[in-house]
């Protein structure tokens, strides 16, 4: 108790505090204590679907939740390493770490990691390759984020055919898409519900809105609930990370 009380004043101090929702040790939830943590993959070979706005957003809900969570970047243009950065730059607290590893060797170090955290969250890269692959013999649930619109959901169609041909040797890989960018107000049209329900794998309930709080906090380094606390869009990132932690109990 005492080593963490002097430790959080000394980060205090230092300007690289948890912010206040992070839970210290002490009162984290019950966690996965002795095994290894889950891997969560968000991958789509579209560009500008959402892999790192829902990676950097899913992972910050786990972590404010207590969770050790590690976020590994595997888009070789480094999207979420430049959020962390913008993060530092800003004095914002470190809410988990954010490391680059666009390698093919992926699927080896991510169990490693794993076995130091709770969930570990892969960006995804932008293209069907080696990498989406390795990615997908770690991962335990895959999520693709996908624009409510056909034409994006059959844009997503070698993910899909990737995912498929994984679960022939990994048949315990879960898959779900996530609708992001859903214009606020408006339920999905009918064409994006058929193309999605033509798919192997079912879309979460839990939706993800357009809205501007997504793109500004990215691009400020925060989070949208960082941003504006209780917002609608904090709503649906809690709601999203519930759906996830269901899918991998
Ligand atoms: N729900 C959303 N609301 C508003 N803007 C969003 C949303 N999701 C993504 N964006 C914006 O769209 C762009 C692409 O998103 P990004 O997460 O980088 O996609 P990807 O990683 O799949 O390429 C970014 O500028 C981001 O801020
Ligand atoms: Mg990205």
């Amino acid at each position: 108790m005492e080593v963490t009380r002097a430790r959080t004043e000394a980060a205090q101090k230092s300007g690289t505090a948890l912010p206040e929702a992070v839970r210290t040790p002490e009162n984290r939830l019950p966690g996965r204590q002795g095994q290894p943590g889950k891997v969560i993959a968000l991958l789509n070979q579209k560009g500008g679907a959402g892999k790192t706005t829902l990676a950097t957003h899913l992972a910050g809900e786990l972590a404010m939740a207590g969770s050790r969570v590690t976020l590994l970047d595997a888009d070789p243009q480094g999207s979420a390493l430049d959020w962390a950065q913008r993060r530092l730059q800003n004095g914002q607290g470190r809410l988990y770490g954010v490391f680059g590893l666009a390698r093919d060797s992926l699927h080896q170090e991510a169990p490693q990691i794993a076995l130091e955290a709770d969930y570990v969250v892969i960006d995804g890269p932008p293209r069907v390759a080696a990498l989406a692959r390795s990615a997908l013999l770690a991962a335990d649930l895959v999520l693709i984020p996908v624009q409510p619109s056909a034409y994006d959901v059959w844009a997503s169609h070698e993910m899909v055919a990737l995912i498929a041909e994984a679960r022939v040797f990994r048949p315990q890989l879960r898959a779900a898409f996530v609708i992001n960018r859903r214009v606020v107000g408006t339920v999905i049209g009918r064409e994006a519900r058929a193309a999605l329900a033509d798919q192997p794998f079912a879309a979460l309930q839990a939706e993800v809105s357009q809205r501007i709080v997504f793109a500004d906090s990215v691009a400020a380094g925060r989070l949208a609930c960082e941003a504006a606390p209780k917002c609608a869009a904090a709503r649906e990132i809690a709601a999203l990370a519930q759906a996830v932690q269901e899918m991998l109990r």
